[in-house]
């Protein structure tokens, strides 16, 4: 076993991992944040998408020791006293969602895509979320949440609303 300490959503966690341990199931099963999903386990769906320091990682393509000494952030990290973040509220507007399995992931990826580019045409969001499966295939109204809330500027940290 091995001790590692993370930030997750702005709170530290230190914990006893096996060293084996990916950094999904150590969200979910240690830390408790269950919004983040296991679609696939393979790192074929993005679904368990978080943000390591700001960046988008799929979390089962991770180990937890790798989060060591880091910052995590999870879809339950993104809204602000109560209010959803712009990308969450994008998507609820934009009806991005069908059974929302795809939707923690796809919101985390989303908001690194307008990180890296805030003006992204059609075309980069779709190129930016490629790694990231909807088996609803939902993608037409995903990607117009994602116009929508770069229209709004919703290009802020997302680390932001979990360190306030
Ligand atoms: S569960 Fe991680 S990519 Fe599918
Ligand atoms: S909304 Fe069902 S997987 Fe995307």
């Amino acid at each position: 076993m091995t001790r590692i300490t993370v930030t997750v959503d702005g709170s530290t966690y230190s914990d006893e991992v096996e060293p084996r341990m990916l950094l999904v199931h150590y969200l979910r099963e240690s830390v408790g944040k269950t919004g983040t999903v296991i679609g696939c386990d393979t790192s074929n769906c993005g679904a368990c998408t978080v943000h390591l320091d700001g960046r988008s990682v799929k979390s089962c393509n991770v180990l937890a020791v790798q989060a060591d000494g880091h910052e995590v952030t999870t879809i339950e990290g993104l809204a602000t006293n109560g209010e959803l973040h712009p990308m969450q509220q994008a998507f609820h507007e934009c009806h991005a969602l069908q059974c929302g399995y795809c939707t923690p992931g796809m919101i985390m990826q989303a908001i690194d895509v307008l990180n890296e580019n805030p003006n992204p045409s059609e075309e980069e969001i779709r190129v930016g979320l490629e790694g990231n499966l909807c088996r609803c295939t939902g993608y037409h109204n995903i990607v117009k949440a994602v116009q929508q809330a770069a229209g709004q500027g919703a290009t802020e940290d997302a680390t932001a609303g979990a360190q306030s």
